[in-house]
């Protein structure tokens, strides 16, 4: 098999001579046979270069409503690595336009690839454009202000040695530049598991000195500022777009919304038989045994992605470590969720639910202990009979 590294393989490098400090590593990539075949074909028509008509010269426009064949709201990732989830994505949202830019041809071959192959289903993806080319080249002469609706930079190179934080892709420049590209109410929507990088990008991070996820929850509610909280699943699999759909549900008059997994047409891309036997379970002993507040019984009472009032944390004493005393008979942690669901019915609170998808976790494993849980749970439902009045 031939290897083809192409005249472009390595040839991205800062537009501005003065720029020299990039946030990716220049790599050599060669593509297959067949990569190069898909990339000769298609190329052409969903590909283009982000670069100068002549050497420091202008860039040529991009007319992003004729490369589409459409006018759809427009999203930009940048750094798509192979696509994958740029993929996903699109497919998930036909009715958005994605370009996806990266300077990695052979992860843009790859991406074209998989484009190619939905090409002969039943749902072909023919909303991704793709640009080989710096991102902040892409945002900074390609887009013109307020024209994007979303900007998505998921796991950007974390470059964690000190000396090289100047290389990350999302510094406050980089920040004001996708501001002005998104339209008003436009999401960058932003991803890394680099504690430093997150909080480089504005995010406030709170370490965590005990392990579990309860102690997530009580060492960081007392850092929240707002009324209301809203909490979801560090797998990545509870859907950012349902946050809208939370609030305003909320905004109604609720205590809590839980963003059901159970309530049609909602459906869980992550249950297999036994937790959706176990989370039927217990969401029908705490109908059963401690009633509901509000004629509705709960569907789920043990998601975590819902929206509550900070204050219901303490109100419910979900703080203190008297409601989960039965661990210690299991040798487990149990998690705040069903104390909550119980504790909030016992009070006869506001709550609704709203169905919300589960799709696959993207990260993280399930650190399922079904019988210790499955114990722990049932024996913390039952004693909330007579606990905590
Ligand atoms: C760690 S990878 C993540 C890839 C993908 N987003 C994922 O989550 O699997 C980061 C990617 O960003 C690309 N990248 C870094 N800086 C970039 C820039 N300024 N413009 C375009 N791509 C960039 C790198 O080439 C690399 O493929």
């Amino acid at each position: 098999m031939h290897a083809h590294s192409g005249p472009e393989a390595a040839e991205i490098r800062p537009s501005h001579p003065h720029r020299r400090v990039t946030s990716f590593r220049s790599r050599r990539s060669s593509l297959s046979d067949s990569q190069q075949a898909t990339w000769n074909r298609l190329w052409p028509e969903i590909g283009t270069v982000a670069r100068p008509a002549e050497p420091g010269g202008h860039y040529p426009a991009l007319d992003t409503d004729a490369w589409f064949g459409r006018s759809a709201p427009l999203v930009l990732e940048v750094g798509c690595g192979t696509g994958i989830s740029t993929l996903a994505m699109a497919r998930d949202e036909p009715d958005l336009d994605v370009i996806a830019v990266e300077v990695y041809k052979k992860g843009l071959a790859q991406l074209l690839g998989a484009i190619d192959r939905t090409a002969a289903t039943d749902a072909p993806v023919t909303n991704i454009r793709l640009i080989r080319g710096d991102g902040i080249d892409v945002l900074q002469h390609l887009i013109p202000s307020g024209a994007l609706t979303g900007v998505r930079v998921f796991f950007p190179d974390p470059w964690p040695k000190a000396r090289h934080h100047k290389r990350r892709l999302l510094q406050p420049q980089t920040l004001d530049l996708i501001v002005d590209r998104l339209r008003p109410g436009g999401v960058l929507h932003a991803a890394t598991d680099h504690a430093d990088y997150a909080e480089q990008i504005g995010c406030e991070v709170v370490r965590q000195r005990e392990k579990g996820l309860r102690a997530a929850y009580v060492e960081g509610f007392p850092r929240v500022r707002g009324d209301l909280v809203i909490t979801f699943s560090p797998d990545g699999n509870s859907p950012v777009e349902a946050i809208p759909h939370l609030v305003a549900k909320q905004q109604e008059g609720y205590d809590m919304v839980i963003g059901s997994r159970y309530l049609p047409p909602a459906r869980s891309a992550d249950d297999d038989w036994l937790t959706a036997f176990g989370n039927w379970t217990f969401t029908h002993a705490i109908n059963v045994l401690h009633g509901h507040a509000w004629r509705r019984p709960y569907t789920d009472a043990m998601v975590i992605y819902r929206i509550y009032r900070t204050r219901l944390f303490y109100e419910l004493e979900l703080d203190q470590p008297a409601g989960y005393a039965v661990e210690k008979w299991f040798g487990t942690r149990l998690g705040v969720e069903p104390l909550l669901s119980v504790r909030a019915a016992k009070r006869k609170l506001r709550i609704a639910e709203i169905p919300v998808d589960e799709p696959a976790r993207i990260g993280g494993e399930r650190k399922l202990q079904p019988f210790r849980w499955g114990a722990g749970y049932m024996t913390q439902v039952f004693r909330e009979l007579y606990f905590w009045k």
